[in-house]
């Protein structure tokens, strides 16, 4: 009898720990924060990607992994697999998928995304 008790005092410890875990894993903590993409020539100056001004509400990858930007793992802040161009984000590709004025900020402000 208190041999349960016991047994069923630990579970209910677990199950905490466990809810616990899971609310700590919505701060993403592994996510890169800070990309410097790879600038090509004639490049204003670096644009800076922050994956955490991206995730609104609700996290999903999928939005841009893998159609808009595939995850090549080539070491911090040098990712780009393709290079990013203005003549891409006009077709609605890469950051002009969501950076055409309506969904988010349009392209007209350069210093919105090249900064020094
Ligand atoms: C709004 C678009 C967007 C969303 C949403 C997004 N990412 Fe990214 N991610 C990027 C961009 C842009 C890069 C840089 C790609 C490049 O340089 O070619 C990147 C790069 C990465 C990299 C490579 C980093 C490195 O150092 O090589 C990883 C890992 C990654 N993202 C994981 C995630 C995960 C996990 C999620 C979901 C929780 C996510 N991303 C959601 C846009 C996004
Ligand atoms: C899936 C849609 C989506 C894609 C793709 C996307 N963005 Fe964004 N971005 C947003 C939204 C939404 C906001 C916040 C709303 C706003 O400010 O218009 C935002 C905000 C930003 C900001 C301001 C906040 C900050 O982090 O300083 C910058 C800069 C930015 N994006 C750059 C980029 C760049 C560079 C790319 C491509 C590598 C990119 N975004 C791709 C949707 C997107
Ligand atoms: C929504 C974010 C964003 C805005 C706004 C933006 N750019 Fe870019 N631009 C990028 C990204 C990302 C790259 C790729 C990284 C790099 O080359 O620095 C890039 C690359 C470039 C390049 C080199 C590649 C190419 O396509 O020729 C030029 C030139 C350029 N930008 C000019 C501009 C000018 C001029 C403005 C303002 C009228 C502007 N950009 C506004 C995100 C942006």
């Amino acid at each position: 009898m208190c041999k349960r008790n016991w047994t069923i005092g630990i579970a209910a410890i677990i199950l905490a720990v466990g809810l616990g875990g899971a609310a700590l894993a919505q701060n993403l903590p592994k996510l890169p924060d800070q990309l410097t993409l790879r600038q090509s020539p004639g490049s204003p100056g670096p644009v800076t990607f922050l994956h955490a001004s991206h995730m609104g509400d609700r996290p999903d990858c999928t939005r841009c992994h893998p159609k808009l930007f595939s995850i090549m793992k080539q070491g911090a802040g040098t990712t780009a697999a393709r290079r990013i161009t203005h003549a891409d984000m006009e077709k609605g590709r890469q950051c002009g998928a969501c950076h055409d004025g309506k969904t988010a900020f349009g392209r007209d402000d350069c210093t919105a995304c090249h900064r020094q």
